[in-house]
């Protein structure tokens, strides 16, 4: 059985990987009216993984015999002024998880939840591969810095992400 704080703090989480999958939409969207096409195929199974996240999260309430509760989900930025801005927003956004993350586990610590503690260690490893492949995005978008033939080729690279059938790391 969860404890009610760490069920609380679970379904906060669900909350926040599904607001991911929906900001990530938003930035393939705009990546789409900018005519990335390979930056919005690229965010496009961000969504897709962080939907994944979601349903670990919701699996793993559920076979703790915990309660799911869903709630409202923010309405995410739909705005950038550059490729640069839209991917260095997605990194300030993954490190943000990964602070709810650390909180995640200390509140299992704080609970003696030694399964959650577990659980948690997969999403403790998927946010240093998720900080790290957005940053390099990163800064390879600040090498080219807006020079539209790297640009073509950095959104071309992006363009061939494969989503993992784990709904965990993806390739690029
Ligand atoms: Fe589910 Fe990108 O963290």
């Amino acid at each position: 059985m969860l404890s009610q704080k760490m069920q609380e703090a679970l379904n906060a989480q669900i909350n926040a990987e599904y607001y991911s999958s929906y900001l990530y939409l938003s930035m393939s969207a705009w990546c789409q009216e900018a005519n990335l096409k390979g930056c919005a195929h690229w965010f496009l199974i961000q969504s897709q993984e962080e939907m994944g996240h979601v349903l670990k999260l919701f699996n793993y309430v559920v076979d703790r015999k915990g309660r799911v509760r869903l709630g409202a989900i923010e309405a995410p930025p739909g705005q950038w002024q550059s490729p640069l801005a839209v991917f260095e927003a997605a990194a300030a956004h993954e490190q943000h998880v990964t602070e709810l993350i650390n909180k995640l586990v200390q509140v299992a610590v704080g609970e003696n939840d030694f399964a959650t503690h577990t659980l948690l260690e997969w999403f403790i490893t998927e946010q240093v591969e998720e900080e790290a492949t957005v940053d390099a995005i990163v800064q390879q978008l600040k090498l080219a810095d807006g020079a539209p033939a790297a640009l073509f080729l950095i959104d071309r690279e992006l363009g061939s992400r494969t989503l993992a059938a784990s709904g965990g790391q993806s390739e690029n």
